[in-house]
């Protein structure tokens, strides 16, 4: 996604805004710029350093705005890149989102003499503020001005060569905040561009509007209100999420997995009471007791933690419950039915799509929680409560360490939405038990990736896979299949293993492997059926099974991972289809951190 950052203070804003857009490269873009009052704006196509070396030396401003663009509107090019001016060089804007109505907008101001010189959508913002401006305005009003004619989803920095004193951002729909320091204002649309200096942020909500400089900042809305928007201390530092010796953030990222799941579950495992403690849900408990019926939305690989999430749900506390695309949920006539609880999972809180579901739920009356990452995030401050997954800041596009950890919530709040109704105290704290030795499990895991690393390289060169596998492990399959795809680019496709036979099937030749998911649980022979009506067919295959479990009658290509109940059993997994779809992808020489196309996170619809 794009990346916004800017700086006004005492200090050159040059060295300042680069490094902020340094932090912001993970979230993948293809040209960047920057404009710095009283010296100029520049722009370039690729990486951040390829902009740095065009930037004199002689550069040296104290206010600035700067910008990663991941193209929407128009191919990725300097004239296209951010900041967009309008044609007089007075007004400089970057903007993450879609303005949805540019094209009138641009229809008209060209009637009124404007040109444009970008096909993007941005651009407008930029001749709107001058045409303000032109009939008199100042700079604040002529921004408001702007805000009312604009429609569509924009997080964006202005500032205007009139007024070198101020930089002014908005916020609808794309996440912006704003760092203070002494006497200086950092804006980043992600925290991690401002950490190295300042801790202590503002979080803008949808509709905020503000000014920060030399007269301090101010909050505000369209009509003119002054909003209070506390000041939020942020505990994580972007210097520990460095690579810590791995060669890639993902394979850093999984390795955390046990840490995660111990930071995951801190706190909210009551053992003898066979249930948990959710804080962020304690609020709407007694609601939750009412509870008939559960819709989970996400996208990606949240919706396949929402699809392990369903069965968690059903099977520990009985409630019907359905998972839903949020890019289908939020166009589809949602049928919410009274006391439906939407559950919203997103890694950033800020997925566009998962938003929007959110917002159609709360519009019928749906009591929404957030499983979210990323605290103070959009989503998890839109929805009526919560549960943070505690898994830090996770760098590399391909979720692994989240999705874990979003795994691990679903098994918390199932349980103790059971234990709200037929769940005994028994089965409560067999789960909970389980959940509190999964930390253990998944190092074993871990310390076998060099044999999952020996199948990947024997692996890398085909370029079809399956992956299948039954109940809890379908949902992994379909995960798998995803890490595979993203980061490798090989062709993979997740498939309920009782699938294939009704017409998948027809693809497998000894050039298109399998990847089958068959652990002692309680469909453990029907996956070895499935299993051998693959190899009747000279499929290549993988097979993933729990220890002490031969399976050699079928394949030599074997990982192994401990027992664990099954509902949890999704949980240990995926890490093995983690670590294959990341050796596959270095195997391959491929940026693994950040693959072609794909975004962190995807705020545009
Ligand atoms: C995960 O590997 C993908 N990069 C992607 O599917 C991601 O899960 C999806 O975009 C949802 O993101 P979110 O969890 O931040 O909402």
């Amino acid at each position: 996604m794009c990346g916004i950052v800017g700086y006004i203070g005492k200090n050159n804003a040059v060295p300042i805004l680069l490094d902020g857009l340094r932090s912001l490269e993970y979230r993948g873009y293809d040209s960047a710029g920057v404009y710095v009052q009283g010296v100029g704006c520049i722009k370039s196509v690729g990486v951040i350093d390829n902009l740095e070396a065009k930037i004199p030396n002689e550069y040296n401003g104290v206010a600035g705005i700067g910008h990663t663009r991941w193209a929407t509107h128009g191919e990725p090019s300097e004239h296209n890149a951010h900041p967009q001016s309008d044609e007089s060089g007075r007004v400089f804007v970057v903007h993450n989102g879609i303005i949805e109505n540019y094209r009138e907008i641009s229809q008209l101001l060209t009637e009124e003499g404007h040109t444009f010189s970008s096909e993007t959508d941005t651009e407008v913002i930029a001749h709107l503020v001058e045409k303000f401006l032109n009939d008199g305005k100042n700079f604040k009003d002529a921004v408001v001005e702007m805000l009312k004619c604009i429609k569509g989803a924009y997080g964006i920095a202005v500032a205007c060569k009139d007024k070198p004193d101020e930089l002014i951002v908005a916020r609808m729909g794309s996440p912006l905040v704003i760092g203070l320091s002494l006497d200086e204002y950092f804006i980043a649309s992600d925290p991690s561009a401002l950490l190295r200096h300042t801790r202590d942020i503002i979080y803008l909500n949808d509709g905020d509007i503000a000014v920060v400089g030399s007269a301090g900042h101010r909050v505000f809305t369209l009509k003119e209100e002054n909003v209070d928007r506390k000041i939020s201390r942020i505990d994580w530092d972007f210097e520990t999420v460095k690579k810590d010796g791995y060669a890639h953030f993902m394979l850093k990222e999984i390795m955390e997995a046990p840490t995660v799941i111990e930071n995951s579950m801190r706190g909210r495992l009551l053992v003898e009471q066979g249930s948990v403690k959710l804080g962020g849900i304690q609020d709407i408990s007694e609601d939750l007791r009412s509870i008939k019926n559960v819709v989970i939305v996400g996208c990606g690989s949240a919706y396949y933690a929402g699809l392990v999430g369903r069965m968690m749900i059903e099977e520990l506390a009985g409630i019907p419950t359905v998972v839903e695309l949020g890019s289908e949920f939020r166009y589809k006539k949602s049928v919410i039915e009274p006391r439906t609880l939407v559950i919203a999972v997103s890694q950033s809180g800020e997925t566009a799509d998962t938003l929007e579901a959110v917002r159609e739920a709360k519009r019928k009356g749906a009591l929404t929680i957030g499983i979210v990452n990323t605290i103070g995030s959009t989503i998890a401050r839109e929805t009526n409560a919560g549960v943070y997954n505690h898994a830090g800041p996770e760098v590399s596009v391909a979720s692994t360490k989240a999705f874990i950890s979003q795994l691990v919530v679903f098994a918390l709040l199932a349980t103790f939405l059971g234990r709200q109704r037929d769940l005994s105290l028994m089965a409560g704290k067999q789960i909970v038990t389980e959940i509190a030795n999964l930390p253990e499990k998944i190092m074993r895991i871990l310390s076998s990736r060099e044999d999952i690393k020996e199948i990947a390289l024997r692996f890398s060169h085909y370029q079809n896979f399956f992956f299948i596998g039954r109940k809890y492990n379908y949902p992994i399959a379909m995960e798998g299949s995803l890490k595979l795809k993203e980061i490798s680019y090989i062709h993979a496709e997740g498939c309920g293993a009782g699938e294939l036979k009704h017409g998948s099937i027809a693809l497998i030749t000894p050039d298109f492997p399998t990847m089958a998911i068959c652990l002692q649980d309680s469909v453990y022979e029907k996956m070895i059926s499935n299993v051998q009506e693959i190899n009747a067919r000279k499929g290549p295959i993988v097979i993933m099974t729990s220890e002490d479990t031969d399976v050699s009658f079928l394949t030599s290509d074997v990982i192994r991972i401990p027992h664990v109940h099954e509902i949890l059993s999704p949980i240990l997994s995926v890490i093995p289809l983690q670590l294959f779809a990341y050796y596959c992808s270095v195997a391959r020489g491929l940026d693994v951190d950040r693959p072609r196309n794909l975004a962190k996170s995807v705020t545009v619809e």
